[in-house]
C-alpha cells in the first residue's frame, strides 16, 4: 500500500485522539499522522493518498475572520499542489445532541474544496447510525466520511473507527 498521509487538523484534543485510534488500525509503516496546522507544503504533497480529520467547533477557530483562520491557511496549502486524482477520506468530530442542525458540518467544507481540486474522496458512510437532521457533511443521503460524536457516544468509536478503516483498506492502493 501507497503510505497515507494522516492529517488532522485544529483540535481541541478529540480529533487528534480519534486520528491515532484510526492509525492503529493500519500497519504502522503504510500511514502517517501529522498536524494539519503545522504542516509544510512540501509535506502535504508528499502523499498520493490521504485521511483528513477536522472537528465543527464555529466561530472559534476555524472559521474565525482573523489571521488565524485555519480554514485559509489550508484552503491556500491545498490551491498551491495538485491532488488531480489523489485519494482522500475524510472524519470529523461532532456533537448531534448540540447541534443536530449542523452535525459534522465542516467535514462538508472540506469535502467541496478537495473535491475542486480533483481529489477522488473515498470512505462516504451511511447516516442511519446517527440521530441529526441536517449537516453540510450529508450529501446525497450519506455522510461524505465517517461523523465521530467523542462527546456522547465515545463507546462507540472504536467499532465505527474499526469498520470504516475496514472499508478504506478496500479503497486505498
Ligand atoms: C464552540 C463550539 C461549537 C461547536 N459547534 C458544533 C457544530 O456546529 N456541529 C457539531 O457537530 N459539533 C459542534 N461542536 C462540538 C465539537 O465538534 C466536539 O466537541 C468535538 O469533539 C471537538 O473536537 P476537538 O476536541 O478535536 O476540537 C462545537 C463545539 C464547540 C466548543
Amino acid at each position: 500500500m501507497k503510505k497515507i498521509g494522516l492529517f488532522f487538523g485544529y483540535t481541541g484534543g478529540n480529533t487528534e485522539d480519534v486520528a491515532h485510534i484510526i492509525a492503529k488500525n493500519f500497519d504502522e509503516n503504510d500511514i502517517d499522522v501529522l498536524d494539519l496546522t503545522k504542516v509544510s507544503l512540501l509535506k502535504l504533497d508528499e502523499y498520493k493518498q490521504y485521511i483528513f480529520g477536522v472537528s465543527t467547533v464555529g466561530a472559534d477557530s476555524w472559521k474565525d475572520a482573523s489571521t488565524k483562520n485555519h480554514w485559509d491557511n489550508l484552503f491556500m496549502l491545498l490551491d498551491k499542489i495538485d491532488l488531480k486524482g489523489k485519494k482522500a477520506a475524510i472524519f470529523g468530530l461532532g456533537n448531534q445532541v448540540l447541534y443536530p442542525d449542523h452535525f459534522c458540518e465542516d467535514m462538508g467544507l472540506l469535502y467541496e474544496k478537495l473535491v475542486e481540486r480533483g481529489v477522488k474522496i473515498i470512505g462516504h458512510w451511511p447516516g442511519d447510525k446517527y440521530e441529526f437532521t441536517d449537516s453540510r457533511a450529508f450529501v446525497k443521503n450519506q455522510f461524505i466520511g465517517l461523523p465521530i460524536d467523542q462527546d456522547n457516544y465515545p463507546e462507540d468509536t472504536e467499532e465505527l473507527v474499526k469498520e470504516w478503516t475496514d472499508l478504506l483498506k478496500t479503497k486505498f492502493k
